[in-house]
């Protein structure tokens, strides 16, 4: 039996360790509304390292991959997920601050940050790291703690505090630091046993001190300098204290390319520099958009039937002017020539925009014309506050070297 000295020592170190707000793992084992519902229908693979994948969702579809499967029933809707996501980041973030645990943000948790302190509308993912002597030691003291969350934001219209519970559960194979066959890259997960959303937890570690000292990787070969971790910069996240990486605007830059940081105009939202929000766009807008795309394709090609109506009637008159049998001596052959030359110039500079790139155009609605997009530098410039400063730097340094 394995388990009783590490229940046993967790049992010790737990009126020590654990504070209140903490149920610990007996209490919500045996409360059968918390047992998470295993279910059997997958056989659990095994790994070359002899690791069978630990952590589930129900998969089928984008979707439904961001639920953990014991805990998912259905999905949610835009609503409801952005309000899960915030109180379980803060949920999260109070539970490492209360315990002095040391967590940052990262990949599109950090990219939200580098906006406006918030997530990112859109995303579905919550990622965030820790060190490896972290995870191992969350593994032995907080694995299947469930935390107890209450937060004076309130809805008038349900209950005067919201009140959720959540589950941190360790993967086993936190002490295998190779990436293995990909099953379990992800160390730990913050579980809303309301519904299945999840913050995934990795950990970082130097897996080769020998080699390469000073390197930091997770187990899905995202690779940090320990002078870009450290030391780290304390902030704020979706209004609770929160870590972030020293060199956040390199990180960024490296995994997501500077266009993350200046593109306005992504997955049906739109920044407002305003307000300093993402707001998603309303089915109006929508079709404004695409009706003046529409109208701008059809100038385009009026344009072009016009310019072609007028080349046509040039040949006729040019055609009925050597008919009549006026001679055409050679200053007019040079003239015809050099007037072909410009109207095939003419010709090539408006067709111009359209071949150029659609750099930044990740837009997920579908159209037929991916019109670029309008410069975003311009309006970014203007902002004065929030985290303007940092989208201008960024704008500064277009290389991070
Ligand atoms: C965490 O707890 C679960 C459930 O008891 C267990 O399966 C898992 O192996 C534990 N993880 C660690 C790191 O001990």
């Amino acid at each position: 039996m394995k388990m009783r000295p590490v229940l046993l020592t967790f049992a010790l170190l737990s009126d020590l360790l654990v504070e209140a707000f903490f149920i610990k793992p007996p209490n919500h084992r045996s409360n059968p509304e918390l047992l998470p519902r295993r279910r059997k229908k997958r056989p659990p693979k095994t790994t070359v390292g002899g690791w069978a994948k630990y952590f589930h969702e129900p998969g089928g579809s984008d979707l439904s991959n961001h639920y953990d499967i014991r805990y998912e029933h259905g999905i949610l809707s835009y609503e409801e997920k952005q309000n899960t996501q915030v109180h379980m980041m803060r949920a999260y973030l109070d539970f490492f601050k209360k315990n002095n645990i040391e967590t940052w943000l990262a990949h599109g948790t950090l990219l939200g940050w580098w906006w406006n302190g918030k997530m990112l509308p859109w995303d579905w993912d919550i990622d965030t790291q820790v060190s490896g002597p972290t995870l191992m030691f969350l593994g032995k003291h907080f694995n299947g703690s469930i935390y107890e969350y209450s937060s004076a934001d309130s809805d008038p219209d349900l209950r005067p505090v919201i009140e959720r519970q959540y589950l941190f559960d360790v993967n086993p194979a936190i002490i295998e630091r190779d990436r293995g066959n990909g099953d379990n890259v992800i160390d730990a997960r913050w579980i809303d046993i309301r519904n299945g959303l999840y913050i995934d937890v990795t950990g970082l570690s130097e897996t080769e001190p020998l080699d390469q000292p000073g390197v930091w990787s997770c187990k899905n070969y995202h690779h940090y300098r320990t002078t870009d971790l450290y030391p780290m910069r304390e902030t704020m996240y979706e209004g609770v204290v929160a870590k972030v990486p020293y060199a956040y605007d390199r990180i960024l830059a490296e995994e997501y390319q500077e266009k993350a940081l200046v593109v306005t105009d992504y997955e049906g939202h739109r920044w407002h520099p305003d307000i300093k929000e993402w707001v998603k766009k309303t089915p109006d807008e929508i079709k404004q958009e695409r009706l003046s795309r529409q109208q701008a394709r059809r100038k385009k090609q009026e344009e072009k039937a016009q310019r072609k109506k007028a080349k046509e009637e040039k040949d006729k008159a040019e055609q009925e002017a050597k008919e009549k049998g006026e001679a055409v001596d050679k200053e007019g052959k040079q003239a015809e020539k050099e007037e072909e030359k410009e109207d095939h110039a003419a010709d090539q500079s408006i067709k111009e925009p359209e071949k150029e790139p659609i750099k930044v155009k990740r837009n997920a609605e579908p159209g037929p014309d991916p019109d670029p997009e309008p410069d975003p530098e311009p309006e970014l410039m203007q902002e004065t506050s929030g985290l303007a400063h940092l989208r201008r730097r960024g704008l500064d340094h277009a290389v991070w070297t």
